[in-house]
């Protein structure tokens, strides 16, 4: 497979070179502090075992006043279908997902296609960290701090044509190693596809993560690289993508087309309009339990209204959910 390379120049990535998960806050509050530059010099005498998988980051505002979900939560709580459809189940059967060597073909209305490795597309970008809320259609949320870059900046590296008025994402296929690709009883078509429109794609908050927690993606997380857009439900955060398309038309979804009447293109975050077989005006911050079932108001495109509203203007929203 012919692999193109977009760059000759060899940016840094993963920093001097890693920070192990006991001292994240720790960093967090370097970064705070303005001292980030020195948190890789203090802590580059540690063993390469323990700063595995840990990223080099810039700190942004976002969301930082916010709570986060434990780790634990984040990790072991996912909806992920490659894996298997229970709650524990991508956590449990994460060995299936094989990243190595990952490439992304673009292709469609852009002036540059083919097949990228994902470190070339990534070795362009300047990661930083950026704390959104996560609200699953299922009426679950969670505070993740992820680490990635603007999904605009890696979009505009591929040159989309005034033709691109929509973009497409499909995740892995590999039903050798992904059992519940080869399942009789699975519902979707695979491969996972959504899709999001152009300025939906360009705008500031939508967002490609390749970690969280100040380290590399868990599989079960959508490694090696997934869509974040924190004003919609999170089956649009489609995960471990292998295919961008530029498309003059909508594309077809996953969810969209195993249940229209339910799930929309959109999928904006919408406390009015409840899906057909329960509410969506409140939700369960994770993580919960037998006794802690307090739930909390659902905000307007997910609280992130400012960003994002003057994108749906005089679209009705019950129509195009
Ligand atoms: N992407 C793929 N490829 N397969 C999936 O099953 N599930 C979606 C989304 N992305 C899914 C996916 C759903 S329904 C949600 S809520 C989020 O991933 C969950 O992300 P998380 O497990 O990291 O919290």
């Amino acid at each position: 497979m012919l692999i193109k390379s977009l760059s000759k120049s060899s940016s840094i990535l993963t920093e001097a070179d890693v920070t192990p998960e006991s001292i994240y806050h720790q960093r967090r509050k370097f970064m705070k502090q303005g001292l980030y530059g020195l948190a890789g010099a203090a802590f580059s005498g540690m063993s390469p075992s323990l700063l595995a998988n840990a990223l080099s980051f810039k700190s942004t505002a976002y969301g930082k006043k916010e709570t986060l979900t434990p780790e634990k939560a984040v990790t072991t709580y996912n909806n992920f279908y490659e894996l298997g459809t229970g709650k524990d189940d991508p956590v449990n059967n994460a060995s299936q997902l094989k990243t190595d060597d990952w490439t992304i073909e673009v292709a469609g209305h852009a002036e540059v296609t083919g097949q990228f490795s994902l470190k070339d597309i990534v070795k362009k970008q300047q990661l930083e960290e950026r704390i959104y809320r996560l609200r699953c259609v299922e009426a679950w949320s969670m505070v993740i701090p992820w680490v990635g870059f603007s999904l605009a900046d890696m979009l505009k590296q591929f040159k989309p044509t005034s033709k691109a008025k929509y973009v497409e994402f499909t995740s892995i296929y590999d039903p050798d190693n992904l059992k519940a690709q080869k399942s009789v009883f699975s519902t979707i078509d695979w491969p996972y596809k959504e899709g999001l429109r152009m300025d939906e794609a360009m705008n500031e908050l939508s967002f490609m993560a390749t970690g969280l927690y100040g380290k590399s993606l868990p599989n079960q997380n959508g490694a090696p690289i997934r869509l974040v857009v924190p004003w919609k439900y999170g089956f649009k955060s489609i995960k471990s993508i292998v295919k961008i398309r530029f498309t003059e038309e909508m594309p077809q979804t996953t969810w969209n087309q195993i249940a229209s009447n339910e799930y929309g293109f959109y999928a904006n975050v919408n406390p009015q309009v409840d899906h057909p077989r329960w509410s969506q005006a409140s939700e369960r911050r994770l993580p919960s339990s037998f006794f802690n079932l307090k739930r909390i108001p659902t905000k307007m495109f997910n609280g992130y209204e400012e960003q994002v509203a003057h994108m749906y203007k005089g679209m009705d929203l019950k129509r195009y959910y």
